[in-house]
């Protein structure tokens, strides 16, 4: 993983992962530096990745306060329970539908959970976090948040974008990206991610964008896009995604054409 520290507030945990056929999606977990330490989204689980490892050489894990959720996405949800248990103060800050599908695998305990709906907020020592529903989402139980002493907006899934190459995934500033191909990719991931925006009405869809451009956000982190400032951009990337190209997934035949290039293994 990656570490980029801007400023501060925020230190993002930067992983990715290749997607067969399409590219590098960037994986990002973030610390926020608050009086009352907050770890937002916890990386993915796989045998390779040590997500408390990786936070404990930014903080030590005994001190982190809140582990903010976006959503029980798996890419977010690695290193949840290692946390809980390395920060016994700590506790999740989730929706009620949150705790609904973690408890289908792994139940939280009910007293290590704070629940947080779009509209909310919690106070977290020198700064309070401001729930929100981004105007993209995979999952009925995402939040993103403002925080509103610096006013970061941490997104969740709502921007993203398949990278070309792992270099590109791992950049420290969305900047640091080819521009001319940044809109195509993050259409790409809003059909891939979030399917249903083919069913919006294209002009409520602009409304939910101009309602995160006027809360102004000084950075927008996202759990698939490297960190950026230019929010206007990001914006005017998505406006006409509802009636973007829907995204079809390779079938069975395209799989089997994939397996065919492979060399067998010799003995
Ligand atoms: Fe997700
Ligand atoms: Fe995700």
């Amino acid at each position: 993983m990656n570490i980029h520290r801007l400023g501060n507030d925020v230190t993002v945990l930067n992983d990715q992962f290749e997607i067969p056929a399409l590219g590098h999606l960037p994986i990002n977990a973030f610390v926020l530096h608050a009086e009352q330490p907050v770890v937002v989204d916890t990386g993915v689980g796989t045998p390779d990745r040590d997500f408390l490892s990786t936070l404990s050489s930014v903080i030590d894990p005994a001190d982190v306060k809140w582990i903010y959720l976006t959503h029980p996405d798996r890419d977010h949800t690695g290193g949840l329970y290692d946390l809980l248990e390395a920060a016994p103060e700590a506790r999740v800050i989730t929706t009620f539908l949150g705790v609904g599908i973690l408890s289908c695998e792994n139940p939280l305990p009910m007293d290590r959970v704070y629940l947080l709906n779009p509209g909310q907020r919690i106070d977290v020592g020198d700064r309070s976090l401001a729930a929100f529903r981004p105007p993209l989402f995979d999952s009925p139980a995402t939040t993103g948040f403002f925080d509103t002493r610096t006013g970061v907006c941490f997104s969740s899934d709502c921007f993203g974008a398949v990278m070309e190459s792992p270099d590109h995934a791992a950049v420290s500033d969305l900047a640091h990206m080819p521009q001319a191909e940044l809109k195509g990719r993050q259409q790409l991931w809003a059909t891939v991610d979030s399917p249903w925006v083919h069913n919006v009405d294209p002009k409520r869809f602009a409304g939910a964008l101009s309602e995160l451009l006027r809360s102004d956000p000084t950075l927008v982190l996202s759990s698939h896009l490297p960190p950026t400032r230019s929010v206007t951009t990001l914006l005017d990337n998505l406006v006409d995604v509802p009636l973007a190209d829907p995204f079809v997934g390779p079938d069975q035949a395209a799989l089997e054409a994939m397996l065919a290039e492979f060399e067998p293994i010799s003995a």
